[in-house]
């Protein structure tokens, strides 16, 4: 076991991770997040910049007042963060925020693609994407054809580059663009996106990537070597995976895709004139695609991470998480009951801070449960938002259950096993946090009845303690902390 306990980002600021839960054996510990492509934590520096905005905080649409001219001054700021953290030549590309992730803007996308070039009617997906940049591509072409990953379930790899080839020339002159992830959120599989641009602008196909998986954990340009055959044409990303809780969701968009066309939300402070007759829209880029009032402290706390990572050194942070990542993934390969989804050649297949396993004969849910009850460390279990990918890689697993799977209760038994662990880290993980990981694991394989019996499936099919819970009350209470306001605030209670 490592005794080596120093975070990616040493001396970095996350009081969040000093948050201690009490456990199910009446230990009380701290708690050890593994959560990290589920959403990460705060950033206190880049929250504490969003906290100090407040003390000038206006309208963004104002703009003749002292703290109107800070605001504005502030997101105009958070959005040449952005494209400075990609690289993006800003007379050609505009970030633009909207929504709470990445889902608003990869529909708005896929809207406004779909619109853009109805002549071409097929969308290429890859196999591996969470259902954000899967689900409005399906519904808004007029075709989504799935993109084949190199390897075989339970390994399955990164997107095939020949297969992709192959499909770009069987439906040459048909396809609008390819929505591909940077990284999965299942298996933190690397896309080689800039191979895959090229091939898709050789056919005139348009690249959209999700990077939401990725840019908390390595660098990425618009274009690796420059060349402009290899530049991605939209980059949308979360910045509640990017240490910004309460951020927007983000895109970088060459404007071209955009310009001539009006854009696909309409309201205040995107038009140059409005009369009772019609409205003119403003040329001003990312003005024409901001409808309302944004959210400019989310994208001011958002621009100081992405302003702290790029001096930090996004090359750095990836060679320390690499380092974790080859010991979760080399340990979880070499326990006996341990089964890993995803290539786990990390040469072969290259992979960011994700692992997602079972453990053989327990389910998903149990597993992540007694992880979290007895050794206080935070997985997430499930499909992910992925399921086409997850049942893919699941495939030989649920085989080997051999069901008969015209019997009425078939969905009922293969509902428990369609799932996995995922364990995914942050700037913040630490080599105890794996210890704490693996120990749950050998603790699970060596006593899976003595859990198992502790434990009752609820109706949701949650696995659930059945003599300890927390209610999350106690450990949080909105109404305590306001009650407490309130006394200070010297507020005679108003009873409801
Ligand atoms: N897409 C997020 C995840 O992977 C929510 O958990």
């Amino acid at each position: 076991m490592s005794t080596v306990s120093s975070p990616i980002l040493a001396g970095c600021d996350f009081p969040a991770l000093a948050t201690h839960y009490p456990l199910a054996d009446g230990r009380e510990t701290r708690r050890h997040y593994l959560d990290s492509a589920a959403s990460t934590l705060a950033l206190e520096s880049a929250r504490q910049v969003a906290d100090a905005l407040l003390a000038h905080y206006a309208n963004t649409h104002s703009q003749a007042h002292f703290s109107a001219r800070v605001t504005s001054h502030a997101y105009h700021w958070a959005h040449r963060q952005v494209l400075r953290f990609l690289r993006a030549d800003s007379e050609r590309y505009s970030a633009i925020f909207a929504g709470s992730g990445c889902t608003a803007l990869l529909n708005r996308l896929a809207r406004t693609l779909a619109a853009r070039r109805p002549e071409r009617d097929i969308v290429l997906v890859a196999t591996l994407e969470h259902h954000a940049n899967d689900l409005p591509h399906r519904k808004h072409a007029r075709q989504v054809i799935p993109i084949p990953l190199t390897g075989a379930a339970p390994a399955l790899g990164a997107v095939d580059l020949a297969a992709l080839k192959g499909l770009l020339e069987r439906y040459a002159g048909r396809v609008n663009y390819l929505a591909v992830a940077a990284a999965s959120n299942v298996t933190g599989i690397v896309n080689p996106v800039h191979d895959i641009a090229a091939l898709a602008h050789a056919h005139d196909a348009w690249v959209v990537v999700d990077a939401s998986q990725y840019l908390a954990h390595a660098p990425l340009a618009l274009s690796d070597t420059g060349a402009v055959e290899r530049e991605l044409d939209a980059v949308v990303f979360s910045g509640h995976k990017l240490y910004a809780p309460g951020s927007p969701g983000t895109a970088v968009i060459r404007q071209a895709l955009l310009t001539d066309r009006e854009p696909d939300e309409v309201g205040g402070g995107m038009v140059d004139d409005v009369t009772l007759a019609g409205y003119q829209v403003t040329a001003r880029f990312p003005d024409r695609e901001e409808a309302g009032t944004p959210n400019i402290v989310g994208a001011v706390q958002l621009g100081a991470v992405l302003y702290l990572l790029q001096n930090i050194d996004m090359a750095r942070i990836h060679a320390a998480e690499q380092r974790l990542l080859r010991r979760l993934v080399t340990e979880l390969t070499a326990l006996p009951g341990v089964r890993l989804y995803g290539d786990p050649d990390l040469e072969r297949t290259p992979r960011l801070g994700v692992a997602s396993f079972n453990l053989v004969g327990l389910e998903h849910g149990l597993v992540a449960a007694v992880l979290n009850d007895y050794h206080n460390v935070a997985v997430r279990n499930g499909c992910f938002c992925a399921h086409p990918y997850v049942r893919e890689l699941l495939k030989p697993d649920l085989w080997a259950l051999d069901l008969d799977v015209d019997a009425a209760d078939a969905e009922a038994k293969i509902r428990p096993w369609r799932g996995m662990v995922r364990a995914s880290l942050g700037l913040y993980s630490t080599d105890a946090d794996i210890d704490a990981l693996l120990t749950g694991i050998r603790d699970l394989l060596a006593r899976p009845e003595y859990y198992r019996a502790l434990y009752t499936v609820d109706a949701e099919g949650e696995f659930r303690h059945r003599t300890f819970s927390i209610a999350p009350a106690t450990l949080f209470d909105p109404e305590a902390l306001l009650d407490r306001a309130l006394e200070r605030l010297s507020v005679s209670r108003h009873v409801l």
